[in-house]
């Protein structure tokens, strides 16, 4: 076969996975001596941890706190990393012993990461634990531990239409936020038509922000819709397919993006069908963990309370009783065991660990496995319950945790 696409030789392409087998059995086991400048660029855009200080913490009302986070560079961060509009931080926290970990938008917009600073926005709902916790308890000055920028909430001119329609509900708001500043500072080129859920115009929050981004920069439309009162200048009742078919364009496709509580997301599910735009077109943001799997209309329930799980990271073996309603990540935080984990909503696959033995359960809306998951018993935790007693096998986090 001699076909040639451009420099690309066929013959050569189909090749290449011997040639790379040959060439890692014939390299040397011996440790790499010096650091490859991609390695370097790798850690600085995609680090685990960012040290960071609370630079700023400003009171939004109705529960709701917004959080400056600058680079410590007395622990070793020099920089925030860079990240996409729309992408989330979590926040490591040692709460009553346990290392906790939640995701949280970045509200801030890209550019503002190379000046220096990333912004995160939390509404202390009174039963997250992390949350709560951040909302009673940072202040300015303090030390902080967050992950890199992660996360595929993000606008893509090759997949999304040039038009997005933004649902938010409450605090997911915050990616829209950052959409915003990026539209308007010329790092996003699309047209962003937010549909904005409260329940009274006084707990809208970004609203000043919004209203002035809309004013300067044609590119960002911004409309309120309250629920539970009427008022001049607001849609009234709950974000709809109807509501969005009012603003979307009327001759040109558009994407739909969705943030809010979870109770959104199950809601806009089934407006998505009514409104026959292409899947890739709607886009949900993490749909966080569920509390109670009983909740799931897939769950094929389990007659024991608690079962017991034995958990091994590296060579250390512990076994554990666990809640069967907690998720498998619950009951080893439960247990003082860390295990890598990021999104809790079985998306980012940093909690993926092996299933040796046992029956699980996780739930349709968390399911993000990949084939070979399925075909090597590969379990993302954070979205696992069990259904029995159980093996299993959870990568380390910064060194040994089964205590
Ligand atoms: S923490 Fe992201 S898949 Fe489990």
């Amino acid at each position: 076969m001699s076909n040639v696409i451009g420099n690309l030789d066929v013959n050569t392409f189909l090749n290449t996975n011997d040639e790379r087998k040959k060439i890692i059995e014939n390299a040397s086991a011996a440790p790499l001596t010096g650091t490859f400048p991609v390695n370097v660029v790798a850690k600085r855009l995609h680090p685990n941890r960012q040290y960071m200080k609370i630079a700023a913490v400003t009171d939004m009302g109705q529960n709701t706190k917004k959080f400056r986070l600058v680079p410590n560079p007395d622990r070793g961060t020099t920089e925030c990393a860079y990240f996409i509009a729309g992408q989330y931080i979590s926040v490591f926290e040692t709460i009553k012993g346990m290392e906790v970990n939640r995701a949280y938008s970045i509200a801030s917009a890209p550019f503002e990461a190379l000046e220096g600073f990333y912004e995160i926005a939390i509404k202390n709902s009174g039963d997250g634990l992390v949350s709560t916790y951040v909302c009673d308890n940072w202040k300015v000055g303090d030390e902080v531990e967050v992950s890199g920028p992660i996360g595929s909430f993000a606008y893509s001119r090759l997949r999304d239409a040039e038009t997005v329609i933004g649902v938010a509900g409450g605090s997911g708001i915050t990616p829209f936020v950052s959409f915003a500043r990026a539209i308007a500072h010329g790092d996003e080129n699309f047209n962003l038509v937010l549909l904005y859920g409260s329940r009274t115009a006084d707990e809208i929050l970004y609203k000043d922000e919004f209203d002035k981004l809309a004013a300067e920069c044609s590119k960002v439309k911004v409309v309120h819709v309250i629920s539970d009162e009427e008022k001049e200048g607001f849609e009234h009742g709950f974000i709809s397919a109807e509501l969005i078919k009012k603003y979307a364009p009327a001759d040109k496709p558009y994407s739909v993006f969705v943030c809010g509580p979870q109770g959104l997301y199950d809601f806009m599910d089934k407006e998505y069908e009514k409104l026959g735009i292409a899947k890739k077109f709607f886009r949900e943001e993490l749909y966080g963990e569920i509390h109670d799997p009983n909740t799931q209309s897939d769950y094929p329930g389990c007659d024991q309370k608690t079962v017991k799980i034995t958990v091994s990271v590296r060579d250390r073996t512990r076994t554990i009783d666990a809640d069967v309603n907690d998720s498998i990540l619950q009951a080893l935080e439960k247990a003082g065991i860390a295990a890598p984990a990021s999104c809790r909503s079985g998306e980012c696959g940093l909690c993926r660990s092996q299933l040796v033995s046992g029956e699980v359960y996780c739930p349709k809306k968390l399911e993000g496995r990949r084939l070979a998951d399925f075909k090597f018993n590969g379990i993302h935790i954070c979205a696992t319950y069990p259904l029995s007693d159980l093996e299993i096998e959870v990568p380390p986090v910064k060194g040994i945790y089964v205590q």
